[in-house]
């Protein structure tokens, strides 16, 4: 039974920094007019409410969202900007309530003739995700394990496609699933676009994914990483990190001033930030 909730942490320094990057991919993926097919396959909710019991309970929105929210209207980077414009736009004035998640920065971006699908397993997060997004045009909501989905929708029909890798990684061999999921999926659909997220705690498990990666034969796998250091001392997640399997060109600008933007404004540039190959081309 699975008993993580990402309410709890909606809207940290993880969150920020994943969906800001996430639509700069995005973004750079659809510089071409292809159609694109799109998995979340860890969606949890799509949406989440910031002033409920959960969120208020760990607060962690001050670590991300709340801290950046007063900057909304300065001058950002590009992908700061449109998660600005998102954030706002499923808010009321001035108001900060309600914070998109990953299917929802997704369905954002989402052009005409893409496709999302999004699954998750926990019950309450499947209705409320069902709930929102299911009569949406050109998104699937599946109430399916996300390991067997990917096997099971990689390669899509598109031949151009997304895949968002965001596990709670509650059990912890979950890192090597991960690492063995996307190898699989990668002899299928070498050309995909896959976006792993890891948290940084203090155990460093997610040096397992990073290992299992780069001995996995896979080339042009880059690395985006901000270590917030002693930012947060009340949260055990000091950092975060995303891999990215195949990134557009032209994607890369957008995310350095991204990440740059994100390490100055949150950690007032004391956090160390990383981002390069993994495995180069
Ligand atoms: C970290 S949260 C996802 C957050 C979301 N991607 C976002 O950015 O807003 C992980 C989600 O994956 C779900 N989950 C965990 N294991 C799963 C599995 N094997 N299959 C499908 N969903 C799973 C959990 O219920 C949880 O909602």
């Amino acid at each position: 039974m699975l008993s993580y909730q990402h309410t709890y942490h909606a809207g940290n320094h993880a969150d920020v920094l994943k969906h800001i990057i996430l639509g700069d991919i995005l973004a750079g993926m659809q510089a071409k007019d292809k159609p694109l097919f799109l998995l979340d396959a860890f969606a949890s909710r799509g949406v989440y409410d910031l002033s409920s019991a959960h969120a208020l309970k760990t607060n962690e929105a001050e670590t991300g969202v709340r801290k950046l929210w007063p900057l909304r209207h300065e001058r950002s980077p590009m992908g700061v900007h449109r998660w600005f414009l998102h954030t706002q736009a499923q808010n009321s004035e001035g108001g900060l309530t309600y914070y998109p998640g990953s299917t929802s920065v997704l369905h954002h971006l989402q052009r005409d003739n893409d496709r999302l699908v999004a699954c998750d397993l926990h019950p309450q997060e499947f209705d409320d995700l069902n709930h929102q997004f299911s009569r949406l045009h050109g998104v699937a909501v599946l109430k399916r394990d996300a390991f067997e989905a990917i096997k099971a929708l990689v390669p899509p029909p598109e031949k151009r496609g997304l895949i968002f890798i965001d596990p709670s990684y509650e059990i912890k061999d979950e890192y090597t699933q991960v690492a063995k999921t996307v190898a699989q999926a990668h002899k299928r659909f070498a050309n995909g676009v896959y976006v792993i997220w890891y948290p940084m705690l203090p155990e460093e498990r997610h040096i397992t994914l990073l290992r299992s990666l780069k001995n996995s034969g896979i080339r042009k796998i880059f690395r985006v990483e901000l270590d917030t250091k002693d930012c947060f001392p009340d949260l055990q997640m000091h950092g975060s990190g995303l891999l990215i399997i195949n990134p557009p060109w032209n994607a890369q600008q957008a995310m350095k001033s991204s990440l740059d933007w994100v390490c100055d404004k949150l950690t007032d540039n004391k956090g160390e930030k990383h981002m390069g190959w993994l495995v180069p081309e």
